[in-house]
């Protein structure tokens, strides 16, 4: 029989390192043993079918379901089981596959508020003198308006999120996660239902961030897109990682393409 591979080995300086992770629905193992490493810096995408597991997946890791079994290592901090607000303040935060802001406040509300969850508002409120707290909001501020022009949403400052197109709204939660001044960010389609155009922007912009430092995990169904733009790519179906390794390794990789099209394609070594 031959042995499943390790994806947590070969990854240099891994800032995100899970291990064993696995999770049941009744019947449906949704994730099923999942290990994998995460270079710190990089763009990493997760891909996989329909189903495979990459939402639970991100649940886990960020703290929005718990696992059944094994662990999540977030830059050197256990981080297994811990709350949402808790792992976004260790500098991990994620988007939804459906966007979650909140729909009564403006676009420009929704992303102060992103911040103030971030540092804890009652804690700082009750122990930072008044003109420290002032200045920290006035920061907060200009942090918004720089998102809102970074990602073209100046002109929908004052909308009600509630308002907003499916696809204006997942950029509001990117900025809301941006918001948090995270080292890492998981981005569950951020592309999905935004027009080609703001696509290609978006993505130059994920790519600046990465090249200053930050960390993406990237869930998308645009092989182009991922072919592109990762470093890394994890594979996984159902509910387990199938391969990892550079774009060109995975895309010749049977089992991936076994994955994805059903068929068994014979090694030629
Ligand atoms: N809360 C839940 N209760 C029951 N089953 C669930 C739940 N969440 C996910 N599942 C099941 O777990 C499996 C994995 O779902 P998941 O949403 O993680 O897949 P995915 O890889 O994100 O798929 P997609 O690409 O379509 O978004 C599916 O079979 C799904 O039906
Ligand atoms: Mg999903």
């Amino acid at each position: 029989m031959v042995e499943p591979r390790d994806h947590t080995r070969g990854v240099p300086d891994p800032i995100l390192h899970i291990e064993g992770l696995s999770k049941r629905f009744g019947g449906v193992r949704a994730v099923n043993n999942a290990s994998f490493a995460v270079q710190r810096g990089t763009l990493t995408s997760l891909i996989g079918p329909n189903g495979a597991g990459k939402t639970t997946l991100f649940n886990l890791v960020t703290g929005f379901d718990r696992p059944d079994k094994g662990r999540v290592h977030f830059d050197g901090h256990n981080i297994t089981g811990h709350s949402p607000p808790e792992i976004a303040r260790k500098g991990l935060v994620r988007t939804f596959q459906l966007a979650r802001d909140l729909s009564r406040l403006t676009v420009f509300e929704n992303l102060l508020l992103a911040a103030q969850h971030q540092k804890g508002e009652r804690l700082i409120v009750a122990l930072v003198p008044i003109p420290m707290w002032r200045s920290q909001e006035k920061a907060n501020s200009e942090r918004a308006e720089e998102l809102l022009e970074l990602f073209r949403l100046t002109h929908l400052r004052n909308e009600r999120a509630g308002n907003l197109s499916g696809g204006q709204r997942k950029l509001v939660d990117l900025a809301r996660a941006m918001m948090m001044r995270p080292s890492m960010v998981l981005l569950d389609e951020p592309m999905a239902g935004v027009n080609p155009t703001l696509t290609e922007q978006l993505l130059e912009r994920i790519v600046a961030l990465r090249d200053e430092g930050l960390t993406f995990l990237l869930v998308e169904h645009d092989m182009d897109v991922v072919m592109r733009v990762s470093e890394r790519v994890i594979v996984m179906a159902e509910g387990r990682v199938i391969a990892g390794g550079t774009p060109s390794e995975v895309r010749n990789d049977p089992a991936v393409i076994e994955a994805y099209l059903g068929v068994t394609v014979d090694r030629e070594d």
